[in-house]
């Protein structure tokens, strides 16, 4: 069901377009990305946990589905591998995500592991299983989709945040690392946008931090659209610039101008007076 036809994706119609692989294509920000790349002529392996409840994407030309938990590893190479075998691979978008929020000392260890699974581990077992590809062709980008979070620290989203913060010191690294190999690496850090991030989080409480959490509630909005995220994802695949990191959306652009601005001590200090709304 999920089969990519090799012969027919290897015409020479199909070789002269680019593709991009997208993990968490089911929703938010990675269906957006799919749909947008799929309309600029490109061809896209969208993944996802569940592609048999997936109707959108299906039945759209030049979009192919492959079933992909990325905390499953055997899966992570197997489809890896699928993807590889059915044509050229331009990009490789680690998009999938989960949200985990609330004070650190009322979240469990379970929900900490599915966190740095899901959020860290995930992208980087994607990203090796992509490496030898990449590296043989000499050329191919990856895109990792951390957050603004990933860029400054936030109260309630610690266990969030260390796993953007994790993928962007990962894609730094890995942009100097494999640049010898003609590799690029680059992120993508969106500001609170309208998708099921929130919705399907794990949300912890505690009734010391109730406080808080109102305030908290009040000063952050999921105002930013997904398409515009997914601009500036096409933007980073396609601009040719040895460019690592892609602020997305105008409260991400602030805050880590901001931060770049003032130094990061200074801008701790500001954070925590907003936040806490001081
Ligand atoms: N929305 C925001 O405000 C915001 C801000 C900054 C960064 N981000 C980041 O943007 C990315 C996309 O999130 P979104 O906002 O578009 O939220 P979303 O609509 O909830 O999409 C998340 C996607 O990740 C998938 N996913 C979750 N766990 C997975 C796993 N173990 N394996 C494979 N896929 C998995 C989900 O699949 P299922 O349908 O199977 O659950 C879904 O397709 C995430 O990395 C998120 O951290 C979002």
């Amino acid at each position: 069901m999920y089969t990519i036809y090799p012969i027919l994706l290897n015409h020479k119609k199909y070789r002269d377009m680019k593709t991009i692989f997208i993990t968490g294509a089911s929703s938010g920000i990675g269906k957006a990305t799919a749909k947008l790349f799929q309309a600029k002529g490109w061809k896209v392996i969208a993944t996802m946990r569940t592609p048999e409840n997936e109707t959108e994407l299906t039945a759209l030309e030049n979009v192919s589905i492959l079933p992909l938990d990325v905390t499953n590893d055997a899966q992570i190479q197997s489809t890896a591998q699928s993807a590889i075998a059915s044509g050229n691979i331009d990009v490789v978008l680690n998009n999938a995500g989960h949200g985990l929020f609330g004070p650190l000392e009322a979240v469990s260890g379970e929900q900490i592991l599915k966190q740095v699974n899901t959020n860290f581990l995930g992208p980087l077992k994607v990203i090796q299983a992509f490496i030898p590809y990449f590296r043989e062709k000499k050329s191919g980008l990856f895109i990792n989709t951390t957050s603004m979070a990933g860029l400054t620290g936030f109260p309630l989203s610690s266990v969030y945040n260390s796993t953007k913060w994790a993928l962007e010191g990962l894609s730094e690294c890995l942009s100097i690392e494999l640049s010898m190999f003609g590799i690029g690496v680059k992120t993508v850090s969106p500001d609170a946008t309208k998708t099921n991030l929130f919705s399907s989080a794990d949300v912890v409480a505690h009734p010391l931090y109730d406080d808080v959490i109102k305030k908290m509630i009040g000063r952050i909005q999921q105002t930013g659209e997904a398409i515009n995220i997914a601009e500036v994802i096409f933007e980073a695949a396609t601009d040719g610039k040895d460019q690592l990191r892609y602020p997305a959306g105008g409260a991400a652009k602030q805050i880590y101008a901001r931060r770049l601005d003032i130094g990061p001590e200074a801008s701790r200090i500001e954070t925590t007076k907003w936040f806490l709304g001081l």
